[in-house]
């Protein structure tokens, strides 16, 4: 079995918090182990605690298609919450359950290590960017380490409420550039042996 496999299984098995008692299913994320992508939204909602799979209703549907806009297919990222259970009635993630999943997010990006990281989530983006406004920052990518942080808005956003729709759609489609300009820099700074150049991008 994977160490991410059996993070999974531990997930499914985890009473850290309330959230224990009201689901169907935990939600441990999916995708490949060693994916590139990482989209990391807010917590399962309806249809993702019935089915145990993350991003499966309507703002997964409109995930897909914006992933179609930009050539790629689902299989080919890793997508997973902050929260993975829901939430009574999907209202927002609570301070103590935010506190019982951490470890289990921190363990996802430790073993998969993606390059890129888009939030698709306020608590996800909480997590690089605290105190920040996704109105101020969506669509910029930043460096930490190695990786970049994108923070987006969240599909579901954009579904109520149309103005964001295109914002979403038009950061969506700066993200192959913003991939290749992290390979560029990765490629440089190995070739080097130096730590990575500041890129204007970043
Ligand atoms: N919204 C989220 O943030 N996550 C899901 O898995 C589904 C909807």
């Amino acid at each position: 079995m994977s160490e991410l496999t059996e993070l999974y299984e531990q997930i499914r098995a985890c009473q850290k918090c309330d959230l224990a008692k009201g689901r169907t299913n935990a939600v441990p994320g999916e995708g490949p182990e060693n994916a590139a992508i990482m989209f990391i939204g807010e917590a399962p909602g309806f249809h993702e605690d019935r089915q145990g799979r993350p991003f499966v209703g309507a703002a997964g549907q409109y995930l897909d298609e914006l992933l179609a806009l930009i050539g790629m297919k689902r299989e080919q990222v890793y997508i997973c919450n902050v929260i993975k259970c829901r939430p009574p009635q999907n209202r927002d993630p609570q301070p103590e359950e935010l506190e019982a999943c951490k470890a289990y997010l921190d363990r996802q990006i430790e073993l998969i290590q993606p390059q890129v990281i888009l939030t698709i989530s306020r608590f996800a983006m909480a997590r690089w960017f605290p105190g920040k406004k996704i109105s101020d920052i969506h669509g910029k990518p930043k460096k930490f380490g190695a990786r970049v942080i994108l923070p987006m808005y969240h599909p579901a956003a954009a579904l109520h409420q149309p103005s964001l729709k295109r914002v979403l759609e038009e950061d969506f489609k700066r993200v192959p550039q913003i991939i290749q300009e992290r390979a560029s820099l990765q490629e440089e700074a190995e070739a080097k042996h130096s730590p990575p150049q500041q890129l204007s991008m970043f």
